[in-house]
């Protein structure tokens, strides 16, 4: 199963993932990294400003889980903007290595395609940063996404617009179709990180690492994947049934092991 990390705060949780992606790079410039959005991997993106300084990020390549369809790519919130404003800008990355869903309405049936072959001419992702939605959505895999699913257009619920309505003047204005990798997609790279925080994540998390694997809870598709790590703070670990052991075997883990 996934190995559960409990920290103090979201500053050591993007502590301990951003110095994970360092040793990743430093072994390999060329580290493909999987770059979700949402507010969750903000202290990662924030901490790898430190981890990575003195290291050559040049050839480090990324690609974004997930895009608003429709979205002009110009504007504030659009995943094309936010991964430019917050990982690529602050860690100098090279703009051309990132790759972003096309979300643009002419061509989007192709666009799914398209990415998947990107992903593939890559080498695959390394390591994929993942949040969670309320509703137990990754990426933005709503609640039914089948676990062999590929980048392809989803519709959002209703629930995962107002929980990003905060990100916009209104609900109205959340778009209402996204082009996301799948879970299948996602299942195929190599190292997944999910992270979680607050009290609001608390009945996700604890569906997605001990529930049922159903197509009803994608977050679940994670205890498929055979190296998933998962960093949550207190309250969205509160309802983790072995919260005791996760803590007993972090403790005792050998340094050799990394995370
Ligand atoms: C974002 C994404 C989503 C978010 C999730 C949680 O690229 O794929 O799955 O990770 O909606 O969002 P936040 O982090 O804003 O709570």
């Amino acid at each position: 199963m996934a190995e559960v990390v409990i920290v103090a705060d979201r500053d050591e949780a993007g502590r301990l993932v951003a110095n994970e992606i360092a040793r990743l790079v430093r072994s390999n410039p060329q580290t493909v990294l999987g770059l979700a959005t949402g507010s969750t991997p903000l202290p990662v993106y924030q901490a790898l400003r430190e981890s990575l300084e003195g290291v050559d990020v040049s050839h480090v390549r990324g690609f974004a889980l997930d895009e608003y369809v429709g979205i002009d790519p110009a504007h504030h919130e659009s995943y094309r903007s936010v991964i430019t404003r917050e990982v690529v800008e602050p860690l100098g990355l090279t703009p051309e290595n990132i790759n972003v869903p096309n979300g643009a309405v002419e061509g989007i049936e192709h666009a799914g395609a398209d990415y998947e072959e990107r992903i593939i001419a890559a080498g695959g992702i390394d390591l994929q940063i993942l949040g969670i939605g309320t509703d137990g959505h990754i990426g933005f895999n709503e609640p039914g996404s089948s676990f062999a699913s590929r980048t392809r257009v989803k519709t959002l619920t209703e629930q995962t617009r107002s929980d990003n309505a905060r990100f916009f003047d209104s609900k109205d204005e959340v778009p209402v179709h996204c082009i996301t990798q799948g879970l299948g997609t996602i299942l195929r790279a190599r190292h997944l990180v999910l992270l979680a925080f607050g009290e609001g994540k608390a009945d996700a998390v604890a569906a997605a690492v001990e529930g049922a694997v159903s197509a009803l809870v994608p977050g679940s598709a994670i205890q498929l994947h055979e190296h998933v790590t998962v960093v949550v703070d207190e309250a969205a670990a509160s309802k983790l049934s072995r919260a005791d052991y996760y803590k007993y075997a972090w403790a005792n883990k050998p340094a050799w092991q990394g995370i």
